[in-house]
């Protein structure tokens, strides 16, 4: 097992007053000033990575989160800075990016078309290995956008190993950009060979195709592509790093080359995580929505020179850093500050961001949150549960259809429709992007028995094998993608003894209550460090000294894949009253496919897809800025 070296209880802080901050920092105006932590440094090497995955359009960085409040710009300026580092120590840097980079900010979402503004925003990083994810391929003119602006705008650089384009005027199948890249690093002419993969994705709209991972690896290019002499092999791909499709491409490749380095750079289940395949092979997931930059290292004798080849090759020694994107934490990274740090170019990048909001009017106010509604940091049902707050509040007033509104009704939503929490104070346009970026509908059948209809929920919720065995897809794909990394997890690590355990943001199960913030064991106890600011504590297979910035913990609760709200219908505990005969079964259109499978296990065989019906007008996220503008106050007290 590699471990982080001399980073243990050595922490630095990042000093700087942050009250002052305000005055030259970079970031979005109105963003929350960042809070100086306890950190840990970047471990340099010979070949360095930093690495963004699942920015979903938060290239304006979190403005109500100050740990995560640094924009685009400041990671131009950032990476400008390392890379003149890696200059002067004679090593290298290389970006990565593996998509899912659109769908779930206003900046992305609040355009029409979408993306207006953030392709050329994008475009300003200098990226040196990117590939696509499931998110820039639901829709086919998200995918045609990808083909038309980031692919060419990337155009030495993108690599798409498994995933093929269909021109839409010509019919014409052709590879999404090439199949895999090959070159020499700046400074010590390190031969790379770099993959760009998407998982076995199947939700994709028709102009694009993506080819299982297995299938891939026999095939010719890649079997030559695997034979090139390389220094290292990188992998970059739309893929958790626990995943069997990153795993198969390590089996193909090492088959190959026994000693030569392979790196993984993965995403898509939204979470900081780390692993090694073998003492040769490293890989990292560098989390969501520009929340971090992930740091990697590979230190030791990379070159390959003489002949004949060494049959044993020196040791490497691996490292990873989770970089939390906030500006105090960049300054002490680069050893800069306010004034030292923000290029021409980064300030450029950072203005064209605010721009780009204003003329979106992302600042738009629909009301004041009274209070933070977590997703997954309070268990549910809970005061503090964005889903108990949506079945108790938002779904009884927004499902009504007119002509029937005295028909009692159950009315299921998938937690996977909510993306991010919602925290106390302005709810803004942008906010209804962030937490409910997909224009969900809400469909019905009507008159199901109420025998058939109340079991649907307990089947979405419990019998997920089920229904998968039935031909439905995987049902956790109902709930959030955060999840999934657990259940990974689970079954292929066993590192959880219970599914119901409340788990921390790496995934990993833990024991601290419910609210244990502020005082932490890992400092030194002395007056001069900060106190410290909830956030990620990661776990991963390396260790736990993975995060650059200490923080107190954050809980995670499980929540399930489903919740549902009962309208018109006697509870329980009002003793006699008759449940109804028939109800109205309302759900969100995403999960049509699971609800009909349930509804066959339920007794409701004779329902299919010409049973369901619109049920009410408008988007889900439309519906519910309209309730948040009737009934949360316009104006924040504080
Ligand atoms: C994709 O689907 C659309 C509409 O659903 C159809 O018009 C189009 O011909 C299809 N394209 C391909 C390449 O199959
Ligand atoms: C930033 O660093 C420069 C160069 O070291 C120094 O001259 C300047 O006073 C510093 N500014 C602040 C605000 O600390
Ligand atoms: C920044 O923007 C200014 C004004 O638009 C432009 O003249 C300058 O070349 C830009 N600088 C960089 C480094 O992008």
């Amino acid at each position: 097992m590699v471990r982080d070296a001399g980073s243990v209880g050595t922490y630095v802080v990042a000093v700087a007053a942050a009250a002052l901050a305000s005055l030259a920092r970079a970031a979005q105006p109105g963003a929350a000033s960042p809070i100086a932590a306890p950190m840990r440094p970047l471990q340099w090497g010979k070949l360095n990575f930093l690495h963004t995955t699942d920015t979903h359009g938060w290239h304006g960085g979190h403005l109500q989160e100050s740990q995560y409040s640094a924009d685009w710009g400041d990671y131009v300026s950032f990476a400008d800075h390392l890379r003149r580092t890696a200059d002067e120590r004679g090593v290298d840097l290389l970006l990565v990016d593996t998509g899912d980079r659109v769908e779930g900010n206003g900046l992305y979402d609040a355009s029409s078309p979408k993306g207006q503004y953030y392709y050329d925003i994008y475009r300003e990083q200098s990226v040196d290995i990117i590939c696509t994810g499931n998110h820039e391929l639901y829709h086919a003119s998200t995918a045609d956008e990808e083909h038309r602006q980031t692919v060419p705008n990337f155009k030495n650089n993108y690599v798409a190993s498994n995933l093929d384009y269909i021109d839409p005027r010509t019919d014409q199948r052709t590879p999404m950009a090439q199949r895999y890249r090959k070159f020499q690093t700046k400074n010590q002419k390190l031969d790379i060979v770099a993959f760009g993969f998407l998982f076995d994705f199947t939700g994709n709209a028709n102009n694009t195709v993506v080819q299982p991972v297995r299938e891939t690896i026999k095939e010719q290019w890649f079997q030559d592509a695997i034979r090139e002499k390389a220094d290292a092999f990188v992998v970059i791909g739309h893929v958790g790093v626990q995943m069997q499709e990153f795993k198969d491409i390590f089996a193909a490749i090492r088959k190959q080359n026994w000693f030569t380095p392979i790196l993984f750079f993965g995403g898509h289940v939204h979470v900081r995580d780390a692993t090694a395949y073998d003492s040769r092979s490293f890989a990292i997931a560098s989390g969501r929505y520009f929340e971090t930059i992930g740091w990697m290292s590979i230190d030791g004798n990379l070159k390959k020179t003489g002949t004949p080849p060494r049959t044993i090759d020196p040791p490497l020694s691996f490292n990873r850093r989770y970089i939390d994107n906030n500006l105090l934490g960049l300054y002490h990274h680069t050893g800069l500050n306010e004034t030292t740090f923000p290029t021409d170019h980064g300030r450029n990048v950072s203005a064209a961001i605010s721009r780009a909001r204003k003329e979106l009017n992302l600042d738009y106010s629909f009301g004041c949150a009274p209070r933070d509604y977590w997703m997954t940091r309070t268990p549910y049902p809970h005061r503090n549960s964005i889903y108990s707050w949506l079945e108790k509040e938002v779904l009884p007033d927004i499902a009504v259809l007119p002509s029937r509104k005295d028909v009692p009704r159950l009315v299921i939503m998938n937690t996977g429709a909510i993306r991010f929490d919602i925290f106390k104070g302005a709810f803004t346009r942008d906010t209804t992007y962030i937490i409910s970026p997909f224009l969900s509908v809400l469909n019905y059948i009507p008159d199901v028995p109420y025998s058939v209809a109340s079991k649907v929920l307990g089947l979405l919720n419990n019998a997920g094998q089920i229904l998968e065995a039935a031909g439905a897809v995987d049902a956790r794909y109902m709930a959030i993608p955060e999840q999934l990394a657990i259940h990974e997890s689970i079954i292929y690590n066993d590192k959880s003894s219970s599914s119901s355990a409340a788990f921390d943001d790496s995934g990993n199960a833990q024991q601290k209550p419910l609210g244990d913030s502020g005082s932490d064991s890992d400092g030194d106890g002395s007056d001069s460090q900060p106190s410290l600011v909830g956030g990620y504590t990661t776990k991963d297979d390396i260790g736990d000294d993975g995060d650059d910035a200490v923080h107190s913990n954050i809980n995670f609760y499980v929540v399930p894949n489903c919740i549902q709200t009962e309208i018109g219908i006697p509870s329980d505990d009002d003793g006699k009253q008759a449940k109804p005969e028939t109800v109205d079964l309302v759900f969100f259109d995403f999960i049509q496919p699971w609800v009909l499978m349930a509804l066959k296990f339920s007794g409701g065989d004779c329902y299919s897809a010409q049973d369901v019906l619109p049920y009410v007008d408008g988007t889900f996220t439309e519906l519910m800025a309209a309730w948040i503008k009737k009934n949360w106050p316009v104006k924040c007290g504080d």
